[in-house]
């Protein structure tokens, strides 16, 4: 039996936590609290949690954008075979916050590696494997970057935060081609509004989906 794997993608502040939470709270309440899984990456896999440190230290000021997208993709690839692979294959309905979409996204686009050399190293890491579902919150990056920095003070920023405002409109665009190039998998979510509703309007787009 194979279960549901669903994922949450947008920029740095669009949401995708306090979304994520909801749903799982929403979907346990539905289907049993035993039939799903919220995990994000690296979801506490010590190897990925490991990688990640590397990855997000502010004091990492030299590493390549190529290391970085390798070392998600890694991160990624420990993540999938320790969680994911085992809770697909107990039928379970898996929500992800953020998956291979963030590497296209951010590395791809933001880090300008472009987004088929950084496919083609996150498809060696997932052996192909794709959501049956992503909800991709879209934010524009003022928006979402004001959201994170009212939350947080400037040294709990990590190395990605602090990139320039260029680099997350780069990422939000990222995103947007995505979701225009992937219609089927990926729904666009107004993040912009109230977290009511788009924590409604994301449950809408699984049920339609799935139930
Ligand atoms: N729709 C919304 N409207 C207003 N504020 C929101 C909304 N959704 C989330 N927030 C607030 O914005 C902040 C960032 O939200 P959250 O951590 O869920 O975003 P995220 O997408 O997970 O960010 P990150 O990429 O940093 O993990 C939080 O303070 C949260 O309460
Ligand atoms: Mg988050």
């Amino acid at each position: 039996m194979r279960g549901i794997f669903i994922t949450i993608e947008g920029p740095d502040g669009a949401g995708k936590t306090s979304v994520v939470k909801r749903l799982e709270t929403l979907l346990k309440n539905e289907l049993g609290a035993d039939k799903v899984v919220l995990t994000r990456e690296p979801g506490g896999i010590p190897i990925a949690e490991e990688i990640r440190k590397v990855i997000l230290d502010p004091k990492n000021v030299e590493m390549d954008e190529r290391t970085e997208a390798l070392l998600y993709a890694a991160a990624r690839r420990q993540h999938l075979v320790e969680r994911i692979i085992p809770a697909l294959n107990e039928g379970k309905v898996i929500l992800c916050d953020r998956f291979v979409d963030s590497s296209l996204a951010y590395q791809g686009a933001g880090r300008k590696i472009g987004m088929e050399p950084v496919l083609s190293i996150n498809e060696f890491a997932t052996e192909g494997l794709l959501p049956d579902l992503t909800l991709y919150l879209d934010v524009d990056s003022d928006t979402g970057l004001e959201r994170i920095r009212r939350g947080r003070s400037a040294d709990e920023l990590d190395r990605l935060d602090q990139e320039s405002a260029v680099f997350h409109q780069r990422v939000q665009h990222g995103y947007i081609k995505l979701a225009e190039n992937d219609p089927e998998r990926i729904v666009t979510i107004n993040a912009r509004k109230d977290l009511n509703t788009v924590v409604s309007e994301s449950l809408k787009a699984i049920k339609e989906r799935f139930f």
